[in-house]
């Protein structure tokens, strides 16, 4: 099953030692006021993003985000360093790579079928990042060691498909003045706790868009012929494409990928299964043959011909699911996830007499692709060397400034003992997680770091006590980093690996 697809590998079963401390159920990191820099117009920004409940809050004790403060609680687990990056809105740099980027995909779905947006603000309610999506209590994806609470009922964004219920929402609002507006996309950025490495950072960017077609609103059903034929009209308007696409499966199957029964027929799931892959198909086609093109251009070579696959998938608010994978550079690349919405998503957002699709795409994997950017951390650069190499409407190969040297540092501690357990981090006591170490360091050293890695762990045969190593790899961006700092840094990493997890240094 997989949780998210873009940008992102699912690791249900992964790193998880948990160990949950008898005397503290969470590691609480003080929040503080950060400004939000920028208020740049966009069109017809939809401010949808969080249903206002009792989210906000009085005191001085709040959290502030974007002027508005929200109540803290013990799931609050956001630290200032993440909150820093609310309000950078990269994508709106005209000249920036991930902007540079969304136009492209933009391109692809344009008016007056498609209204193109972005949302703001990251700071949405777990009904609205998880319930309404139909993600059971017990997902991983709810866990605190992944997501980034503001308090139990408030998360920042996991994922733009958080907006999917407002967007429909809107498009019924909208029927009368603007009726040709069928579909949408949306950018945003969207956080997640997470490994450290060159291809992750705990901000990055998601592009979601979706299409939705009318059904008669008295026994669809019976009609379904006709609004298959209606959709497969739509199909045929999209102009075909002549890349190699290996679909082995089936479109729906009815254990590992069904289409929903009583709510959908078999011709209307065909039509829309149809006009997804064409519409996605031929989106990437646009980008990878930019991207080629633009390798093909420094290396002097011919680009290499495309080809594109269709795995079947899972998320909760579609059936049936698939991700698109491209052929790139020797290796089958996830690009997106997508799916036919479920009828029950739709129904609940004042749009029952409605059907259609959703995917979303992460947006630095694909501008990692197209620029040739190694390392992640880049998009947040503000370094004129990085900045001044791209221009709004090309693709260009990123030319590396140079690198400055690597210093990497070991850590190795206990873990507390008689504290194993495999307690689920969805609700009561939290676990100590991998992730809680990445942002321990993510939160002493920032952007000085380059990636961490688990090198070594072992069970003592006797005491029965576990081991970690983790090496550290500092290295900055713009400048060489001096001894004296590097190992300043990594005392504050160590002190707090055992002030926050109770591990035992070595
Ligand atoms: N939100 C999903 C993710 O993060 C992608 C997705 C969007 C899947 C819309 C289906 C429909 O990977």
């Amino acid at each position: 099953m997989r949780l998210f697809a873009t940008g992102r590998a699912l690791r249900v079963n992964s790193a998880r030692w948990s160990i949950a401390s008898p005397r503290r159920s969470l590691i609480r990191i003080p929040l503080s006021h950060r400004p939000d820099a920028l208020a740049v117009p966009r069109r017809a920004l939809s401010s949808t993003a969080i249903r206002r409940t009792d989210e906000k809050a009085t005191g001085a004790n709040g959290t502030i985000i974007n002027g508005q403060s929200y109540r803290k609680d013990e799931w609050t687990n956001t630290p200032e360093t993440i909150l820093s990056h609310v309000g950078r809105r990269l994508y709106l740099d005209e000249n920036h790579p991930l902007a540079i980027t969304r136009k492209l995909i933009e391109s692809q779905f344009p008016t007056p079928i498609y209204g193109n947006y972005s949302e703001q603000n990251p700071v949405v309610s777990t009904e609205l990042n998880f319930d309404v999506l139909g993600f059971p209590l017990d997902h991983p994806g709810r866990s605190r060691t992944d997501t980034y609470y503001i308090n139990d009922k408030t998360v920042l964004r996991t994922h733009t498909s958080a907006h999917e219920q407002a967007y429909f929402q809107q498009m019924n609002r909208n029927e009368k003045t603007r009726p040709e507006e069928v579909g949408y996309t949306l950018v945003a950025d969207v956080y997640r706790r997470d490994a450290i490495d060159r291809s992750h950072y705990p901000v990055f960017h998601q592009m979601e868009g979706a299409r939705l077609w009318k059904r008669p609103e008295t026994e669809p059903l019976k009609h379904s012929a006709e609004t298959a034929a209606a959709i497969m009209k739509d199909v045929n308007s999209i102009p075909a494409h002549d890349v190699a696409v290996e679909d082995p499966n089936p479109t729906f199957h009815p254990e590992r990928n069904p289409l929903q029964d009583g709510q959908h027929s078999v011709e209307e799931t065909e039509a829309m299964a149809a006009h997804l892959k064409r519409s996605l198909e031929q989106m990437v086609i646009k980008i990878f043959t930019e991207a080629s093109k633009a390798a093909a251009s420094t290396a002097g070579a011919e680009p290499e011909p495309l080809k594109v696959r269709w795995v079947e998938a899972y998320f909760p608010w579609t059936s049936p699911s698939w991700e698109l994978e491209v052929f790139w550079q020797g290796d089958w690349l996830e690009v997106l996830g997508c799916g036919i919405i479920r009828q029950n998503l739709l129904n609940n957002s004042d749009v029952p007499h409605r059907i259609g699709w959703a995917f979303g795409l992460g947006l630095e994997r694909i501008a990692m692709l197209l620029f040739n950017i190694p390392d992640i951390r880049l998009f947040w650069s503000r370094d004129e060397r990085f900045l001044s190499q791209f221009k709004a409407g090309q693709i260009t190969r990123f030319e590396p400034f140079s690198k400055y040297p690597a210093c990497y540092k070991d850590v190795a501690f206990w873990l507390p003992s008689a504290s194993v357990s495999s307690g689920s981090a969805a609700g009561g006591a939290m676990p100590v997680h991998e992730n809680d170490v990445m942002e321990i360091v993510r939160e002493m050293a920032g952007n000085l770091v380059e990636d961490v890695q688990l090198i070594d762990e072992f069970t003592h045969p006797k005491t029965h006590r576990k081991s970690m190593c983790y090496r550290i790899n500092y290295r900055s961006l713009e400048r060489t980093l001096v001894n004296e700092e590097v190992n300043d840094l990594h005392e504050k990493v160590r002190g707090k690996l055992v002030d926050l997890l109770s591990v035992e240094l070595r």
